[in-house]
Order: structure tokens, then sequence, then C-alpha cells
């Protein structure tokens, strides 16, 4: 029998298991420990399609020489397969010893192998098992393919010990995947619609349809499982159900309602994508559905698009032209480049839940939301808002002219049934949720005493943080014992926050200039903002010489435009 790999000279599988049983016999008389180091090249299809067999050959055989001569004399180097190499390490002393082993073959992997006078980098995947673990070599071997394997799932050019648990959650892993392919035999998925309704009217227009898997053992969140089905290949069939469903759904609700129907956002995930039978697949589904491709909206995460992105322009043209819309989801987490953006045949841009949270309380959070808003308007597309589950956050997000929400706020995801019914109450009310009405109030007033920079900046601390859990933002004038403030939010957070600042010792003759619904905030980023300009000047111009007598705030304050225009002019160019 042939125990020797031609390509490699090293030793081949069959003589690597006889000789790890060997060691694993020898270790467990001598009460010694011993382990087995599996390591697997990333990628080496990849070099193999690029630089020819002969390329991957020479590849194989420098490696084989880096690894050779990187292990004790003693011990057995293998090549076990294509790109997978095996040591089998005895009397370990410590499990240090072999963690600066992997570190060591990671180091001389690293050194960029020549192939046809190019520089090919090369990295690998390696898991460690100790003797220990299990004491027949095939189980041994097993534990150690399951341990590169999760090495290379957290991304590649890492090494791991092999861990039980980790071990345990690959075989759910694996049953998860088996029970994908048959889940749709079993009818054991289902749709769930979740309403995208208008940002100020609350009106239903739209549905995105979630999918859900309820398998015997009961239900198995879609964050656990599309993953799975992505990674097995599952997801083109279950993609293609998917979106059968959404155009079943379109179909019966324009049925119903005709134009007044919501249109159906569907998810199409990377894999998809890359499928080259996906037009086809899609085409062939809206036929025979009969559903109206305009009144359907595929929704693709940003940061797949970016990858490859002249393959995925070719598919998402071709979808386009079927009249299909395009989405981009998770909007701002992901890096596009802004000319590409621009490029591809996105209809909406779906901004990412992580900017929502925060959106009442984080000046941060509003910067961003306000620019993606900027951005989409600016190509011409649609906003939506995912995440919304407070009014505060649908105020400032009508505040920025958002055009539609999705969020728990209005509604969670619902069955079929339960959306026609939400549909029809919505009907039979006629009435649309009010929107959440933007508001600001200006005053001016006069210090009771002069107040020093300190004693400013004191009552700023305290008024930060209240505002900031207010979700009110607005700036402070202060100059020569008066006071100008403007405040802004939702209308009854800044009236009751104006109550308190009018009681306040420190100040009298609050005098309200103008109050009234705001179209949008003109301070975004601070909570309250102070302009002290009693000593230093503001920027821009200085008016000091020209009148001698400059105007106090209530004098000011005596033409309202005059003095929005004054304190709105504050707003900070500069963000910190
Ligand atoms: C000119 C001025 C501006 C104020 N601005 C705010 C404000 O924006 N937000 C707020 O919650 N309170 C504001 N306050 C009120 C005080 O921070 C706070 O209600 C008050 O100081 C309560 O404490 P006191 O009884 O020690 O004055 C302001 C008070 C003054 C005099």
């Amino acid at each position: 029998m042939n125990t020797i790999d031609t390509l490699t000279r090293l030793a081949d599988r069959q003589a690597f298991r006889e000789g790890l049983h060997a060691a694993l016999q020898r270790s467990a008389r001598a009460g010694t420990q011993m382990a087995l180091v599996l390591i697997n090249l990333d990628g080496f299809q990849s070099i193999n399609d690029q630089h020819g067999q002969d390329g991957g050959d020479t590849l194989l055989r420098e490696i084989a020489q880096r690894l050779q001569n990187l292990a004790r004399a003693s011990e057995l180097v293998a090549r076990l397969g294509a790109d997978e190499f095996g040591i089998v390490c005895e009397q370990v002393a410590a499990p240090a010893m072999l963690s600066a082993l992997a570190e060591r073959i990671q180091t001389a992997l690293r050194a960029p192998v020549v192939i046809g006078g190019e520089q090919v980098p090369v990295t690998a995947s390696i898991g460690i098992v100790c003797g220990g673990d299990a004491d027949v070599a095939d189980e041994l071997l097993r534990y150690a393919t399951a341990t590169v394997q999760a090495a290379r799932s957290a991304g590649g050019d890492s090494w791991q010990f092999f861990n039980p648990q980790v071990h345990q959650r690959a075989l759910q892993r694996m049953d998860l995947a088996h029970g994908l392919q048959l889940a749709l035999e079993r009818d054991e998925m289902s749709p769930r619609f979740q309403p995208i309704v208008e940002a100020g009217s609350g009106h239903i227009v739209g549905a995105e349809l979630l999918l859900r898997w309820f398998p015997q053992q009961g239900e198995i969140s879609p964050a656990e499982f599309i993953p799975i089905a992505e990674a097995s290949g599952a997801v083109i069939a279950i993609g293609a159900w998917v979106f059968r469903q959404a155009c079943l759904a379109e179909r019966d609700w324009h049925q119903r309602w005709n134009d007044a129907a919501p249109y159906v956002s569907v998810n199409v995930s990377v894999r998809q994508l890359d499928d080259p039978g996906l037009a086809d697949s899609f085409e062939a589904i809206l036929r025979d559905t009969g559903a109206d491709p305009r009144r359907l909206l595929l929704e693709i995460t940003e940061s797949m698009l970016m990858d490859d992105i002249d393959a995925k322009l070719r598919v998402l043209d071709r979808l386009s032209g079927m009249g299909l819309r395009i989405a981009m989801d998770d909007f701002g987490t992901g890096y596009s480049s802004l000319s590409q953006l621009a490029r591809l045949p996105v209809d909406v841009l779906k901004i990412d839940r992580s900017f929502i949270v925060d959106i009442a309380n984080s000046g941060e959070s509003r910067a961003v939301v306000e620019v993606v808003i900027g951005l989409g308007r600016a190509l011409g597309m649609k906003l939506v808002a995912e995440g919304v589950e407070t009014a505060d956050q649908q105020l400032e997000l009508c505040g920025y002219g958002c055009d539609l929400i999705q969020g728990y706020y209005f509604y969670k995801p619902l069955t079929a049934a339960q959306l026609v019914k939400a549909m029809e109450e919505q009907a039979a009310s006629g009435e649309q949720v009010p929107a959440n009405e933007l508001y600001f109030l200006l005053y001016v007033s006069e210090a009771v005493a002069p107040l020093s920079g300190a004693k400013l900046e004191q009552l700023l601390t305290r008024t930060r943080v209240n505002n900031a859990n207010a979700g009110i933002t607005g700036c402070l004038l202060y100059e020569d014992g008066h006071f100008m403030q403007i405040l802004e939010g939702e209308r009854g957070r800044v009236q009751e926050t104006f109550e308190r600042i009018r009681v306040s010792a420190l100040h009298t003759g609050v005098r309200v200039v103008m109050q009234g619904p705001a179209r949008r905030r003109m301070f975004t980023h601070w909570s309250m903002l102070l302009v002290d300009s009693t000593a230093a000047r503001r920027h821009g111009p200085d008016f000091k010489d020209w009148r001698p007598d400059p105007m106090r705030f209530d004098e000011i304050a005596r033409d309202a435009r005059v003095c929005y225009a004054f304190i709105t002019a504050c707003v900070p160019d500069v963000k910190h």
C-alpha cells in the first residue's frame, strides 16, 4: 500500500491514521499527552483557479516543505487531502507548546509563495485536538476537522483548540441544515407581514414579508436559520418559495383593495443574487402568479452589494428591467461608495434600526439619519426607517422628512389574516393616526443678576441632561444680563420644559416671542448650545462698529421674525 503522498513526499492519509493510532497507544501507556494539529489552507481553490493546477501543486509542495521544517524530527507530518495537512505531536508538556506551534505555522505560511513569478500570499485555518478529547484516531480526526471549520468560519487565518461546546453547536447546525432541506416539503415555513406605514399618518402602504420556521421542536428564529440556509445553499429553494409567497400576497391584496393595496417587500440574500438562475426563476414565478412586479420590492443588504459590484449590477439591472423595484436594506451599516450607490437601480433606502434606537436622544444618530435622508432625496429614492418603536422616534423621523416607517410602534409582524384585518380596520375607521407634532418655543428674559461664565456652564450642564432625556434641542444666548432661548421637540415636552424654565429664580421678565409647529429642527447636534456673546463675539460679521449701541435681546424680540432669524443664525456649522 502506498503510504507516501507522491506530490509532496509527505505521509499520506492512510499512513497518518496509522501513525495517529500508534501515537495514541504510546501516550496512553506512557501517561504522556499527545495532540493532533490539522491545517487547512484558506482559499486554495481560488489559487488553483487563478494559477492552474501546476501553480497549485507548486504551492502545496512549498507548504509541505515549510511544515516539515517546522516539525520536530519525531513528529509525523502528512498531507491528508487536497489542501489539508496534519501533524501528530507527542510528549506535549503543556498546551502552550501547541499554541506556539500553531503560531509558528501561521508565520511560516504567511511568507508568500512564488508561483510563475508572482508572489501569492497563503493563510490557513488550524485546528488542534489533544489526545484526551478522544481515544480513537478517527474520532480525533473528526474533531480536528470540525475545529478547522470553526476557525474558518471565524474568518480563517487563525487557530483554535477543539472545544466540545463548539462541536456540539456544529452538530446542531448540521441538524438544522438537514431540517431546512426538508422544511418546505414538510410545510413548516410560514410568511408573516410587517406593515410599512406613512411616517406622518400611520397609514399602511406596504408590508415586509418575514419568514418564520416552525419545525416539530418549536420555532427557530430567522437569525439562526438564515445564515445556515445561506451556507448550505438551501436559501436558493427557500428564497424562490418566499418570492412566490410575496407574489401570491400581492395578487390577493390587489384583488381586495386595488390601488390601495400595500406593496410587498421581500428579502433577497447574497447567495440568491449570485445564483445565475435567479432572474429566470423570478420571471417564471411572476408569470405563474400574475403578480404586478411594480408592487414588489426586493430588499438587498448594503454590505453584500458592494462586493463584486459589477456582477451584482447586471443581475439587479435585469430584475429592475422586469419591473421589480429594489431597496437597499440596513443602509448605513456597510461602506457603500456613494458613486456606486448612484449606479445601482435602487428605488428605496431602508435606514438601519441601529440609527433609529437613539434618534430621540443622540445628536450623532440624528446627524446620521439627517444625512442619509438627504442622500436618498438627492438620488431620488424613497426613505424607510426600520425598527421604530416609540412616538419620539416617529416624531424625529417626520421632522427630517422620512417617507415611511416600519416597526413595533405601529405594527408587529402579522399573519396574512391579521394583515387583512388591520387593513379593514384602517378603512373602516377612515381616520389616520395623528402625526406627532414637532414644536418650537422662543422666549427672551433678563437675568436677576449678571452670570459668570462658570455659572452659565453650571446652568447648562443640568439643562443639557434634562433636554437630552426629553428629546429637546435648542440654543441659549446670553448677552449682558439678557437671555434668548429657543426650544425644539415634542409639543408637550417643550411646554413642560418651558414651565420649569419660566419659574427659575435666576431670571425674570420671561416673555414668549413665538411658538408653534416646526417643520424641522434647527439644532440637531446639541441638546442645548450656549452662546455667550457678552465678551466673546460670535463668528461671522461683527456689527459692533456699525451700531455703537447694540440692540438688547428684548429689543430684537419686538419683531418675532428678526428674533427667530437672529437665534437660528447660531446653528453651529462645526460638529463636535
Ligand atoms: C436662562 C435659563 C435657561 C434654562 N434652560 C433650561 C432648559 O433648556 N432645560 C431645562 O430643563 N431647564 C432649563 N432651565 C431651568 C433650570 O435648569 C432648572 O429647571 C432650574 O435651574 C431648577 O433649578 P433651580 O430651582 O435651582 O433654578 C433654564 C433656566 C434658565 C434661567
